[in-house]
């Protein structure tokens, strides 16, 4: 089947502005994402299996729904990074581990809440970039991860952080 490439360099315009987005540099930060991507589908693959305690049962539950959802996140990052002509990488962000589940549910909290972030500057540099069918999925990640972050904030009687 035909691939839709785009493998034009990035107008000199734009690479000679300092600090303007260009393509590479857009590849290089969805490899970041998609790293984040696989770090989390690790993490709540696990996480989701090793939590004990009664009090936890509810989210132990709800980390495995994340874990399905970070994989069909990290199916769409890849996408984009091929259809932008670049390589996805293959390597996670590394994954803390404890035995303890609330620090299990900080770990993911804190990954959240940098995934976020992270995504929130994506939307805006696709755009910069013309890419608005792009920033579209992102934003639908995005709407995701913010879910993720409230399931996580909720499970330990904390107020959502403020990114
Ligand atoms: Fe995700
Ligand atoms: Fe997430």
């Amino acid at each position: 089947m035909a691939k839709k490439k785009s493998r034009e360099p990035s107008p000199p315009s734009a690479a000679a502005k300092d600090g303007a987005m260009t393509r590479d540099r857009l590849i290089e930060l969805l490899n970041e994402d998609l790293a984040r991507e696989f770090q989390a589908i690790i993490a709540y693959v696990v996480y989701s299996q090793v939590i004990k305690g009664a009090a936890y049962m509810a989210i132990a539950k709800e980390l495995e729904v994340h874990a399905g959802e970070e994989l069909s996140h990290a199916l769409v990052i890849a996408k984009q990074i091929d259809y932008l002509g670049g390589q996805p990488t293959v390597q996670p962000k590394p994954v803390k581990t404890s035995d303890k589940a609330e620090a299990m549910l900080r770990f993911d909290l804190q990954n959240e809440t940098d995934t976020i972030r992270a995504y929130r500057d994506r939307v805006r540099q696709c755009e910069e970039l013309g890419e608005f069918a792009m920033a579209e999925h992102i934003r639908e990640i995005l709407m995701d991860e913010q879910e993720h972050q409230i399931d996580l904030a909720t499970a330990l009687s904390e107020d959502v952080p403020r990114t």
